[in-house]
């Protein structure tokens, strides 16, 4: 259930380990372009393996579920207002699976979701029609730990923590996962396994926000972030993240809301370190604009648009956000490279080579540690005055 950048790396290494596998999705586009041999999503060897798959007839994407022994549902989970969980993806799925489910299919919520969704959403909409969880039906949580660039290797080489909302739920769905997993599949029970994902992303963000604070403070009193770092991270038992212009993507910047929206007396560190990630972008910015007036309509290169280096994913992206700011908020010209994309994504800029920005700038932003711009010539970081957010040039 699901077809994007989880469901369909899963659904094509599934179908070409042996299984019969019916991708379903709700876009007619997604399900013709799949239907087709092709993908749209951009993932390496994705489209290969999902053009043999297609081929050989073991995977087919459809607009409902079909019957099935197993069930995947990968649907995306944002927030809404307010940073809340937003689960009617997971809901609309869950209740899709109804008229298909028969006695003894397995149910598994693979998408990021809030402690106790499991057990209070997916298994309690199957209890109402009449499917009991432990009875008739296995519903456990697996969540998905995938990192976007490797993730056909990662889908079967990762450890993976299952939890059922019964025993016999885990049991089942340990087995399923030990079917084609080469990692360890780790039992526990749902709200751990629901827990133990989100653990994972605000231990990054908390450890990154530290980092981040630890800029601004420099910042504020003439002192550079990176020496700080180095001479502090030579401490045996010290590792301080490296700052940046923030946090993006789709995972890092939204999932410790869900354990603050758990628990919200009790997160105050978790909550902070989401301010703080959100806050850096408009720190850079100021940074920016005092640079900014010391010329009447400064050239601006901005180096980088997306949310981390060597991809072209701009979700939730920092970059992005200091450069539409700078776009909407200074006088200047604006000339923003990135190497990964082909257009502008920012109505009114253009792309430029990052060498002939470089040359004609007044001032520079370094938003992004891409590797095109570490082989970049350092001559051309001489003239410009510069702000280096990743330290691109340490
Ligand atoms: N992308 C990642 O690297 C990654 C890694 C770990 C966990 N996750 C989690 O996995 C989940 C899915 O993320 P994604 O990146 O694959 O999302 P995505 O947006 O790429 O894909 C989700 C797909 O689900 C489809 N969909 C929505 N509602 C549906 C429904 N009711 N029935 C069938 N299909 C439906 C959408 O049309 C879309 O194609 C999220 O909870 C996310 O947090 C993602």
């Amino acid at each position: 259930m699901g077809l994007g950048y989880v469901g369909l790396p899963t659904a094509a290494v599934l179908a070409t380990r042996g299984r019969r596998v019916a991708g379903v999705d709700l876009r007619a586009d997604v399900l013709d372009t799949i239907n087709a041999g092709q993908v749209h999503i951009v993932e390496p060897e994705l489209d290969a393996l999902v053009r043999a798959a297609v081929a050989s007839g073991s995977l087919r994407a459809l607009p409902t579920p079909p019957a099935a022994d197993a069930y995947l549902i990968c649907v995306p989970t944002p927030f809404r207002d307010g940073h809340q969980p937003d689960l009617r993806h997971v809901e609309a799925a869950t209740r899709a699976l109804v008229p298909a489910l028969r006695p003894g299919n397995l149910v598994v919520l693979e998408s990021t979701v809030p402690p106790t969704t499991t057990r209070d959403l997916v298994a309690r909409v199957l209890a109402e029609a009449g499917l009991v969880a432990g009875r008739d039906v296995f519903v456990a949580h697996a969540p998905e730990r995938v990192l976007p660039g490797a993730v056909i290797r990662e889908v079967v080489q990762n450890a993976r923590v299952v939890g059922g909302v019964t025993e016999a739920c885990t049991e089942a769905a340990g087995r399923f996962y030990e079917g084609f997993v080469e990692g360890e599949v780790h039992r526990t029970r749902a709200e751990t396994a629901e827990l133990v994902k989100l653990s994972e992303n605000a231990y990054r963000d908390v450890n990154i926000a530290y980092a981040n604070e630890l800029a601004n403070v420099c910042s504020r009193l003439e002192l550079d972030v990176w020496e700080v770092v180095e001479l502090a991270n030579e401490h045996p038992r010290v590792n301080i993240l490296r700052p940046g212009p923030g946090v993006g993507g789709h995972c890092i910047a939204v999932d410790p809301w869900f354990i603050v929206a758990s628990a919200p007396e009790d997160t105050p560190l978790i909550a902070a370190a989401r301010q703080v990630n959100d806050g850096r972008p408009q720190r850079v910015l100021d940074q920016l604009r005092t640079l900014a007036e010391r010329f009447k309509r400064p050239r601006i290169a901005c180096l980088g648009l997306s949310y981390k280096p060597n991809i072209d994913d701009i979700r939730e992206s920092p970059a992005l956000e200091v450069v539409r700011s700078i776009h909407e908020s200074l006088p200047a010209e604006l000339m923003v490279v990135e190497p990964h994309l082909r257009e502008s994504p920012i109505d009114g800029l253009e792309l430029f080579e990052a060498e002939a920005a470089l040359r004609e700038a007044d001032v520079v932003v370094i938003l992004v540690g891409h590797r095109q711009f570490r082989r970049l010539p350092r001559e051309l970081f001489t003239r410009p005055s510069v702000i280096d957010t990743v330290g691109l040039l340490v």
